[in-house]
C-alpha cells in the first residue's frame, strides 16, 4: 500500500479528487466504485467544483456505489442513493441509469446481490474504487469476522457501526441493522483503490491497519495484497503512528 500523508481533510479531499478527475480524463467510459459517510463529501464537493470549472465529462461514466441500507428508499434523504444525489449526481452531467446502488427496498434482496454482482461484471469491473475506513476496520459493510472471499450481499451490521452512524439519525433505534453491501472479494478486484482515512477518531484503527497481519478481523487489512492501493491519511489520522 502507498500512503501519502496530507496535512488536512481539505488536502485529502482535494488529492483523492485529482485521482478521481485524471481516471476520468483517461478514461471517459470508466467504472468508478464510490462510498458514502461523511469522509468522501469533501472530494465529492471537489468533483462539483471541478465540474463546473472545467467541465469535466461524465457522461459515459458508470458508478457503482458500495453499499445501501436495507428499508429505506432512495427519497429517504438518510439512503445512500438520496446521499450520492445530494453530494455529487445532481451536480454532474452523469445520467441517473448510468448511476448504480443497490436496490435495498427488493422484496428479494438476496436477488438483487446477485444481480449487483452481474451488473458489475458486465462493465468490465470498476476502473477506481473510493473507500472510507470504519473505526472497527470495515471497508464496505463488511464487518469484522466477514470472509475474505465475500461478495455482494445482505450484511448485518455491528452495534458499533450504527453507533458511528446514528449521527445521521434522530435516534439509534431509527439506525436500519441490515444493509447490502458489495462483498470483499468484489472490492478486492478493483483495478485501483483510494482508501480515505481522515480524523483522530480513526487513529486507532488506521495504526492497528499498517502494522496488523492480515486477517478477516480486521476487514482493511486485505488492502496490503492488493497491487494497487493508495491510502490517503491526515495528521490527524496518522497521529498515533
Ligand atoms: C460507506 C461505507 C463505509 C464508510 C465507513 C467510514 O459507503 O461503506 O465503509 O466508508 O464507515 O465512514 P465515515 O467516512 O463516515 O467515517
Amino acid at each position: 500500500m502507498k500512503i501519502i500523508e496530507v496535512a488536512d481533510y481539505r488536502a485529502l479531499s482535494k488529492v483523492a479528487s485529482e485521482i478521481i478527475i485524471k481516471q476520468v480524463q483517461q478514461k471517459p467510459n470508466a467504472v468508478l466504485g464510490l462510498a458514502t459517510g461523511g469522509t468522501p463529501i469533501g472530494t465529492y464537493r471537489y468533483l462539483v467544483e471541478d465540474y463546473q470549472k472545467n467541465q469535466t465529462s461524465y457522461h459515459k461514466i458508470h458508478t457503482i456505489n458500495l453499499d445501501e441500507y436495507i428499508g429505506l428508499n432512495h427519497e429517504d434523504s438518510r439512503s445512500y442513493s438520496y446521499y450520492m444525489n445530494d453530494h455529487l449526481f445532481q451536480d454532474i452531467n452523469i445520467p441517473p441509469e448510468q448511476t448504480i446502488l443497490p436496490n435495498a427496498t427488493n422484496s428479494d434482496c438476496q436477488k438483487e446481490s446477485e444481480k449487483y454482482e452481474e451488473r458489475i461484471e458486465s462493465l468490465g469491473g470498476i476502473d477506481l474504487q473510493i473507500l472510507g475506513l470504519g473505526e472497527n476496520g470495515h471497508i464496505g459493510f463488511n464487518e469484522p469476522g466477514t470472509s475474505f472471499a465475500s461478495k455482494t450481499r445482505v450484511v448485518k451490521l455491528t452495534e458499533s457501526t450504527r453507533n458511528a452512524n446514528a449521527r445521521y439519525f434522530q435516534s439509534i433505534d431509527e439506525v436500519p441493522t441490515y444493509a447490502i453491501s458489495m462483498g470483499i472479494a468484489t472490492i478486492m478486484k478493483s483495478k485501483e483503490i483510494i482508501l480515505l482515512v481522515s480524523g483522530k477518531n480513526k487513529a486507532t484503527i488506521l495504526t492497528q491497519l499498517l502494522t496488523s497481519n492480515i486477517t478477516e478481523e480486521l476487514p482493511a487489512s486485505i488492502l496490503k495484497t492488493h497491487p494497487n492501493v493508495t491510502v490517503i491519511a491526515d495528521k490527524d489520522a496518522l497521529s498515533l503512528t
